[in-house]
């Protein structure tokens, strides 16, 4: 069954999201985007995650603006984004209204490929982005996040894939955020689905190398029928980023898989961006160490960014040595709340859960408010029933929560778009202000302050100096 096996890049979104803090910039990337797009990848991953966050809190972009210059670039590769289903970019759960029109307006300004996920695989959560990405013409594709557990299953996930299937999906993603996919439970993975799933329908892996089996995962995956695979240029992929790019294509090249991208067209790039990965080291967004395998994840398979967290609030409170209590009590915690994927948010929320069952010195003593409303419902539905007891003591007399979660709330739109009337250029404006609030309104803010010291400068017969 000889194929061709597609690459998506990450360079642009996940790479400097995993190993620099987001914290890439437009004028790092520009040098780079024409050649990137004659190398004839599948897609470039370039926009969505934190990558939005980012440009409006820590680098003054205008994320739209950033994706109308990449698409100006990127004629002929597909950009692709990352969405938390309902959540969009943002923490919580939004309107059925904001969601279309965040979707519309991507696909406007230059998406092609959107990957939609949600942490709790609550199908519920995904379907109003999966319309809207449809109904704009953009292509689906929905996600599984990958986590072990007695009720996922290889059986758990094709069923998911198949139902994502038949809600429209173009592509099924498998993402592999925190590294705990192995590369023979990937080749059975993979295996089930292309029996269930349509031949049109493209199954898209994407994985990280945290723990150094990324790339055994990667090949497992692509002999047993996976279309597209995701990896990042050498220069900031590894580690906690994806598998590089060059080692992958190098792998399959002149084999039944060949990606047909041509090596020595890559090291230009690459080149480029080992100078942005200087950079990025010296500014302290890039600690090396990110750089390094680390098999914790392996061994106590919680993620290794959950490890970290766990470690350092026990260490705050001066309670370090109750780590391996903690450690025995993340599987149970999870197990009594349906055991959800451990992906943000909720391997904060199950992780600070287990430190406070074992330094209270009682279970669910003291709660969180993001726990109860885990098991409230919160969130969405949960894979597997929690456990009734610990639903009565948390939850108490509440209400729980059947439904989907943003069927209780009301479009919204219009009111965001009222609140920030002084601010307004674009309907995108209404949109980030939608997602991030008070951090949108200082980036509006430093445009406005911005815009009349440039015009303040054309009046006096000054050379437009600011970068608008
Ligand atoms: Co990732």
């Amino acid at each position: 069954m000889a194929k061709k096996v597609l690459i998506t890049d990450t360079i642009l979104r996940d790479a400097h999201q995993s190993q620099a803090a987001t914290r890439m910039t437009m004028d790092q990337m520009l040098p780079a985007l024409d050649a990137l797009d004659e190398i004839g990848y599948y897609s470039l991953e370039a926009w969505g995650g934190a990558t939005f966050d980012s440009c409006l809190r820590f680098l003054n972009e205008d994320p739209w603006e950033r994706l109308k210059t990449l698409k100006s670039h990127l004629k002929n590769t597909p950009i692709q984004m990352l969405l938390r289903g309902q959540n969009l970019l943002g923490y919580k759960h939004y309107s059925d209204d904001v969601v279309e029109k965040f979707v519309e307006y991507s696909i406007k300004n230059g998406v092609k490929v959107i990957r939609v996920f949600d942490a709790l695989n609550d199908v519920r959560n995904l379907e109003t982005a999966m319309k809207a990405i449809k109904k704009y013409g953009g292509i689906c594709e929905a996600t599984i996040c990958y986590t072990t557990s007695p009720v996922h299953t290889n059986e758990y996930f094709v069923k998911l894939a198949k139902e994502l299937e038949d809600k429209g999906a173009d592509n099924i993603c498998i993402k592999d955020m925190a590294n705990l996919l192995l590369p023979y439970t990937a080749y059975e993975l993979v295996s089930a689905m292309k029996k269930v799933l349509k031949p049109e329908t493209k199954i898209h892996l994407h994985t990280h190398n945290t723990t150094g089996t990324g790339d055994m995962v990667n090949l497992k995956a692509v002999e047993a029928g996976c279309d597209i695979v995701d990896t990042a240029l050498s220069a900031l992929g590894n580690g906690t980023a994806n598998p590089a790019t060059e080692a992958f294509v190098a792998t399959l090249a002149g084999t039944e898989y060949d990606t047909g991208i041509d090596l020595t067209k890559l090291v230009p790039i690459t080149n480029h961006f080992k100078g942005v990965a200087t950079e990025l080291e010296k500014s302290g967004s890039l600690n090396p160490n990110v750089r390094k395998v680390d098999v914790n994840t392996l061994i106590y398979q919680v993620p290794g960014g959950m490890l970290s967290n766990l470690m350092n609030q026990l260490k705050q409170q001066g309670k370090l040595d109750k780590l391996d209590e903690v450690l025995a009590e993340v599987p149970n915690v999870r197990k009594d709340c349906g055991y959800p994927p451990l992906v943000t948010p909720s391997s904060q929320i199950v992780g600070t859960q287990a430190v406070l069952n074992v330094i209270s010195g009682e279970r669910y003593k003291m709660v969180t408010k993001e726990f109860k409303g885990l098991l409230k419902g919160e969130y969405g539905k949960l894979p597997a029933e929690p456990d009734a007891e610990v639903v009565k003591k948390v939850v108490g007399d509440d209400k729980i929560i059947t439904c989907r979660p943003a069927d209780l709330i009301e479009p919204e739109y219009e009111k965001y778009k009222a609140e920030i009337a002084e601010y307004y250029t674009k309907e995108e404006d209404v949109l980030s202000y939608a997602l991030f609030n008070e951090v949108a309104i200082n980036y509006f803010k430093w445009r406005l302050a911005n815009k009349k010291a440039v015009d303040k400068d054309l009046a006096d017969g000054k050379d437009n100096v600011y970068p608008v």
